[in-house]
């Protein structure tokens, strides 16, 4: 059963000119729209309380589990606007799944996939002016839930808060579309086995702050993961999938091993590659390999790819004073065409046969 939303809009939203200023030039995730969805939750009442609101503080109690458990969870997903204005969200069914699984994995509270999407569509209808229209450009929407129970007790939380936030977004990494640098993380790990790694919880990110400020020391974008007891495989890049282009025909990444995310855009890519003719392989894939295959002159292309980083081309990773690649390397064709056709199909510019594209107005 649909949810109603209360509509409780701001009586100071920002100006169009302000507004303008920012779509003209958006960076990500430091700029927000007028207005949040939020939903309670409490075991006597379910989801409730259902609103658009002025984006603003949330209040909360300071016993609030998530402020001491970390019982928190969140997604990311995209809307675009088309040349005719039609505006779509790409697979939030998809995001919603995952934030089900995540819920489950933190012992948080169920919410049915129509009621996120529901969440996600009131939102952007209302801040459909907000939406950026150049290249990879969107209304980036970061859902999350956090557990809000007041008691210090280790046990899940009795209630929650599920909000949904939007901000203009631009290239992940600023500027324009460049080859990243990545650090071949061999101290940190991001999760381990049996521990969180699937689940989008603050807590694998908090864990990847450390190794990604020392890497951006050494001057590189992102943090490749390894699992030092599967012979250093490549995990993923803490916040992006991670797939290599072998001999300009193959696409692999790693298999979802429990601690990798599993992420919308790298599923989309993988049906994309396929129909495109390339080989695609999902497997474990060492750092050894990787380097034997750059030696060998056979790794055609590396490629990062998540919903904030579209996909990005990766240029060099570096293994202390060793650098696999070239981070000059051009974007290569197998990444280029990938990107067109996913931002195409985001965009409506590629006919949607996989019914990805959800309309909001
Ligand atoms: C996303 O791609 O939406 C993420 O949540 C990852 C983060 C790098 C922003």
């Amino acid at each position: 059963m649909p949810i109603t939303f209360e509509r409780k809009l701001t009586s100071t939203p920002t100006s169009p000119e302000r507004r303008a200023e920012i779509l003209a030039k958006p960076a990500f995730g430091s700029v927000f729209t007028d207005h949040m969805a939020v939903i309670d939750y409490t075991e006597e009442k379910g989801w409730h309380n259902a609103r658009i609101e002025p984006y603003g503080p949330l209040s909360l109690d300071p016993a609030a589990a998530v402020l001491h458990y970390g019982q928190e969870i969140f997604e990311g997903l995209k809307a675009y606007k088309n040349e005719d204005g039609v505006v779509g969200l790409f697979r939030p069914e998809a995001n919603a799944e995952r934030m089900r699984r995540s819920a489950d994995r933190l012992v948080m509270a169920d919410l049915p996939v129509e009621t996120f999407v529901q969440a996600v569509k009131e939102l952007v209808d209302v801040e459909s002016d907000w939406i950026p229209t150049g290249d990879g450009e969107s209304l980036y929407l970061r859902p999350f839930m956090i557990a809000t129970e007041a008691f210090l007790g280790i046990r899940p939380s009795k209630s929650y808060t599920f909000c949904v936030i939007a901000s203009p977004a631009g290239n992940y990494f600023g500027g324009e579309l460049r080859p990243v640098k990545i650090w071949v993380e061999r101290e940190y790990a991001r999760a381990g086995r049996g521990g969180t790694g699937s689940a989008k919880c603050g807590g694998n990110y908090a864990s990847s702050l450390k190794p990604q400020i020392l890497a951006a020391q050494r001057g590189c974008d992102q943090v490749v993961y390894l699992d030092p007891l599967n012979d250093n495989a490549i995990e993923e890049l803490g916040g992006m999938n991670v797939f290599l282009v072998v001999d300009g025909d193959t696409v692999v990444t790693p298999a979802l091993s429990g601690s990798i995310l599993e992420g919308v855009t790298r599923s989309s890519v993988l049906t994309l590659a396929r129909e495109k003719g390339l080989k695609v392989e999902e497997r474990t894939v060492t750092l050894d390999e990787w380097k034997r295959l750059s030696a060998e002159g056979r790794l055609s292309e590396v490629f990062a790819c998540g919903t904030a980083a579209v996909i990005t081309p990766i240029g060099a990773i570096y293994d202390g004073d060793e650098v696999i690649g070239d981070p000059e390397a051009p974007t290569g064709p197998v990444t280029s065409d990938l990107r067109t056709t996913l931002l195409g199909l985001q965009t409506g510019v590629v006919e949607d046969t996989h019914g990805w594209v959800t309309r909001v107005k």
